[in-house]
């Protein structure tokens, strides 16, 4: 059997994949848009008659759960909906493991959204079907990145270079995490304006430079012309300092391409947010702004002004209607409906399953992300104690669910009885025990269990 296609973070899916479901998209809004308004998907078609879609949400929404429905109708297909935990099982104490398994009998494809980070990876080790991710506490909302990038296209933005920035919300905002990882693969210029205390995590923020080879650039080169911009990532796929500063230098001159606001995730957080910034017509007015596309995944509170709604770089109520050709392409890729396109065959990319998976005894190792599924009381039994490990000159463990890295840790190895702090050894670990592989979260527990010291370090030790 073909192994299935889950959609649960951005990085699941290929640069040519998620190109193919632009495409899919643009043919779509060509063949199907309402004639007066060019961003509407106003007719529909049979391609998935006899399919059906679940969407499970234990946290609410409007646009997802509505444009994935509308999808799936425009398509042909029927979709079902557990739109409130409040009037499902999930009440009575089923877990999200069972519900899936359930649903699975019942729907094609299931979408869905939960409060904890990891849930749709947890959901996708028990599903018979496809899973998307709607969003997953403030880990990803990979979908919403679709509709993101397809916007900018629209809106005729070249990804490859473009300079964008991205406020608000940078830590609680699962929207923009898929978002950086995205445009970094495509090649943008991101530069982000956290609100206070809000930045990037520093899980992201290492993937960007590590492995999706962003380069930071120091705050003297452009904080002149960008003094609010806290740090600015460069992707570049041959790095070369010089041509890299150089270039910082024109595209910053160049102007800023587009914006990226978030509100503050307020579900996410237990403080209240203090300053949290506002952006409005005057913000905008500086000449860099001019041809600036202004993105929200939305909803808005306060922090994007209703004023800048009839300005024409105002793209966010476009953004919304996207996600219906969008999501339409992404559904009829899962399912195979497309004759020149389909996601059942990987083809590049990067995947977090490339990376060994280890899920034996890991003593005293739990995800470092509290809101992660491994550590929600009900859900948390149906998860193993998993880890990718991440290979390289700085290696860690991140957690096969909610994609946290653990930093710290120490390996030892069944067959030597031998245990190392220095994670550097792991890549070595990896290539030649992986079976005998055994990690403990310190030196100390390791020694507990009976493994000694490598003897390099017993030997200077006794020196
Ligand atoms: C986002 C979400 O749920 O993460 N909403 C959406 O799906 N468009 C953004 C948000 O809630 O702020």
């Amino acid at each position: 059997m073909q192994e299935l296609r889950h959609v649960t973070s951005i990085n699941d899916l290929s640069v040519d994949e998620i190109e193919a479901i632009f495409s899919l998209a643009q043919k779509y809004l060509r063949d199907l848009r309402d004639p007066h308004i060019a961003h509407r998907i106003a007719r529909s078609i049979a391609d998935a008659r006899g399919s059906i879609l679940a969407c499970l949400f234990y946290e609410p929404s409007t646009r997802t759960r509505l444009s994935f429905e509308t999808a799936m109708l425009r398509l042909g297909g029927k979709s079902i909906s557990s739109a409130d935990p409040a009037t499902s099982s999930a009440a009575k104490g089923e877990s999200l493991a069972d519900t899936v398994r359930v649903a699975s009998n019942y729907a094609d494809v299931l979408v869905i959204r939960h409060p904890r980070d990891g849930a749709a990876k947890l959901a996708a080790t028990y599903a018979n079907v496809p899973i998307v991710n709607g969003g997953d506490g403030a880990h990803e909302h990979p979908t919403q990145t679709l509709c993101d990038l397809f916007t900018l296209l629209q809106e005729g933005k070249n990804l490859n270079k473009m300079n964008i920035v991205i406020q608000g919300d940078l830590k609680g905002s699962r929207t923009i995490h898929s978002f950086v990882y995205a445009l970094a693969r495509f090649g943008a210029n991101i530069m982000l304006m956290p609100a206070k205390g809000m930045e990037l995590p520093s899980h992201v923020d290492w993937r960007l430079r590590n492995e999706l080879k962003c380069y930071t650039v120091p705050r003297a080169r452009y904080e002149k012309d960008n003094a609010s911009v806290d740090a600015l990532y460069v992707t570049s796929n041959k790095p070369h300092q010089l041509s890299l500063i150089s270039d910082i230098d024109v595209k910053v001159k160049k102007g800023i391409d587009a914006m990226y606001v978030t509100r503050f995730q307020k579900e996410r957080w237990t403080e209240k947010s203090q300053d949290y910034p506002t952006i409005d017509s005057r913000f905008l007015k500086d000449r860099k702004y001019s041809k600036t596309s202004l993105l929200h995944p939305l909803p808005r509170v306060n922090e994007l002004d209703i004023a800048l709604d009839s300005d024409r770089r105002a793209a966010y109520f476009r953004q919304a209607a996207y996600g219906v050709p969008i999501r339409m392409a992404l559904i009829s890729l899962i399912l195979g409906l497309d004759s020149e396109r389909s996601l059942q065959r990987y083809s590049g990319g990067f995947r977090a399953a490339d990376h060994f998976v280890y899920d034996g005894h890991a003593s005293g190792i739990r995800c470092a992300n509290k809101n992660c599924i491994v550590h929600d009381s009900a859900e948390g039994k149906y998860a193993s104690n998993r880890f990718h490990v991440i290979d390289g000159h700085d290696p860690r463990l991140r957690c096969f669910y909610c994609e946290t890295d653990v930093e710290t840790f120490t390996v030892a190895n069944k067959k030597t009885k031998h245990y190392d702090s220095d994670a550097t050894q792991l890549r070595t670990a990896i290539a030649k025990h992986e079976r005998d592989l055994v990690l403990f979260a310190n030196a100390a527990d390791a020694e507990a269990a009976g493994y000694s010291p490598p003897k390099r370090r017993r030997k200077a030790a006794n020196a």
